[in-house]
C-alpha cells in the first residue's frame, strides 16, 4: 500500500459551506469572509465559499451572495458555491465564483428530502445548468451523493452510482465528487467502486468526499490514495454535516488530511501554522470545539507549553 505516491494532490476545502450548512448557529457574513479568506491565505486554492440554494431549506447560507461579494482573494483561488437549479446559477453568475459544484443523489429517497425532486427530474434541471455554465465558461463540478450508504435506504448498490456517470460526463462536468455524506464507507467499498467507475471516468476527474461519523474517513483517504485518485474534499476543524442526512457528522478535518499527506512526501501547498489558525477561527465563529484531531492536538500542545511557562515565571 502507498507504495506509489503522487507529488500533490489537490484538497478541496469544503468548510464554509458544508460545514457552515449544518451550523444551527448563524454565522455572521462578516465571519464567513474572514475565515474564507484565511483559508485562502493558508494556501488552499479550491473552496467551497457558499450555497445558492432556497433560503427556506437551508438558512445558513442566505447570506451567500453577501458573502461572496466581499471576498478578497489572491486571483489564484478558485471559490465555488453549489448550486441546484437555474436560480442558483443566476445568483452564482451574479457572485463572482469561478466554479458551480451541482449535486444529485445517487438514490431515489435521499435525492426528494434534499431536493424535492427525484433523480430524472434533477438530471433534467442540471443538465440545463451545465449547459448555461459552459457556455458562459465557469468550471463545473458536480457531487454524487450517498454513494456508499444511505440514510433511508441503507446500503447503496455500486450500479445505482455508476448509472449517474455517463449523464454527468455527457454534461461536461470537469469533475465528480463521489460524496460519503453519511460517513459510513469503509476502505474495501470504496476500493470496489472506484475500480468499478474507473471503467467509466478518469481517476484524475474523481474527486473523494468523505464524512468522518465513523472514523472511517482517514482510512478512506488513504484507500483512494492508493487507488489513484488526487483530489479530496475536507473541512476545517471538521466542521459539517448534510442537514437532509440524519446522523452525518462533520467532514474529514483539513489539517488531519493535510499532515497525512505532507508527513507522506506529497505536496498540498499549504501552511500548517497558518492552517491550524483557521481551525481556531472555525471553533470561534460556530462557538464550540471541533473534532479535527490534529487542531486539538496542536492547541493541547500550545495549552501545555502556556502553563509550562506561567508555573517556571512562579
Ligand atoms: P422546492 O421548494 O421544491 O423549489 O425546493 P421550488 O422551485 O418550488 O421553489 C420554492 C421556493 O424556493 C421559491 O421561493 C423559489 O424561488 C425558491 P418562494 O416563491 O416560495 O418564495 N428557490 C430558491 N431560492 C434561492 N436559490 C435557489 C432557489 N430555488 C428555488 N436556488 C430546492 C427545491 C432545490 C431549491 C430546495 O430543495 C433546496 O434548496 N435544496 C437544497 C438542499 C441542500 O442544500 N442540501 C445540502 C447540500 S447537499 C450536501 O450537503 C451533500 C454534499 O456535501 C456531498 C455529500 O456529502 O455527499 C454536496
Ligand atoms: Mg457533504
Amino acid at each position: 500500500m502507498l507504495e506509489t505516491l503522487p507529488e500533490t494532490v489537490k484538497v478541496f476545502e469544503v468548510g464554509p459551506r458544508d460545514g457552515l450548512q449544518n451550523e444551527p448557529a448563524q454565522v455572521p457574513a462578516g465571519q464567513k469572509v474572514l475565515l474564507i479568506e484565511s483559508l485562502a491565505a493558508a494556501g488552499l486554492r479550491n473552496i467551497e465559499i457558499t450555497s445558492f440554494v432556497s433560503p427556506k431549506w437551508i438558512p445558513q447560507l442566505a447570506d451567500g451572495l453577501e458573502v461572496a461579494r466581499a471576498l478578497k482573494l489572491p486571483p489564484d483561488v478558485v471559490t465555488s458555491a453549489l448550486v441546484p437549479n437555474m436560480k442558483g446559477f443566476e445568483s452564482a453568475r451574479q457572485s463572482g465564483v469561478k466554479e458551480i459544484a451541482l449535486f444529485l443523489s445517487a438514490t431515489e429517497s435521499h435525492s426528494r428530502k434534499n431536493i424535492n425532486k427525484g433523480i430524472d427530474e434533477a438530471l433534467a434541471t442540471l443538465s440545463e445548468v451545465a449547459a448555461a455554465a459552459k457556455a458562459e465558461r465557469f468550471l463545473v463540478r458536480a457531487y454524487v451523493s450517498v454513494v456508499f450508504v444511505c440514510p433511508y435506504e441503507g446500503r447503496v448498490d455500486p450500479d445505482k452510482v455508476l448509472r449517474l456517470l455517463p449523464p454527468l460526463l455527457e454534461m461536461g462536468v470537469d469533475e465528480i465528487s463521489l460524496g460519503d455524506t453519511v460517513g459510513g464507507a469503509t476502505p474495501r467499498q470504496v476500493i470496489r467502486l472506484l475500480k468499478l467507475a474507473s471503467g467509466q471516468v478518469g481517476l484524475s476527474k474523481l474527486a473523494l468526499h468523505f464524512h468522518d461519523t465513523y472514523g472511517m474517513a482517514m482510512a478512506n483517504v488513504v484507500a483512494g490514495l492508493d487507488a489513484g485518485v488526487t483530489t479530496f474534499d475536507a473541512s476545517i476543524g471538521g466542521l459539517g454535516g448534510c442537514p437532509y442526512a440524519p446522523g452525518a457528522s462533520g467532514n474529514l478535518a483539513t489539517e488531519d488530511l493535510i499532515y497525512f499527506l505532507h508527513e507522506s512526501g506529497i505536496k498540498t501547498g499549504v501552511d500548517m501554522d497558518k492552517l491550524v489558525e483557521c481551525g481556531e477561527l472555525a471553533q470561534r465563529i460556530v462557538g464550540k470545539k471541533l473534532t479535527g484531531r490534529y487542531l486539538q492536538a496542536c492547541l493541547s500542545a500550545r495549552e501545555r507549553k502556556t502553563q509550562a511557562k506561567a508555573e517556571s515565571r512562579g
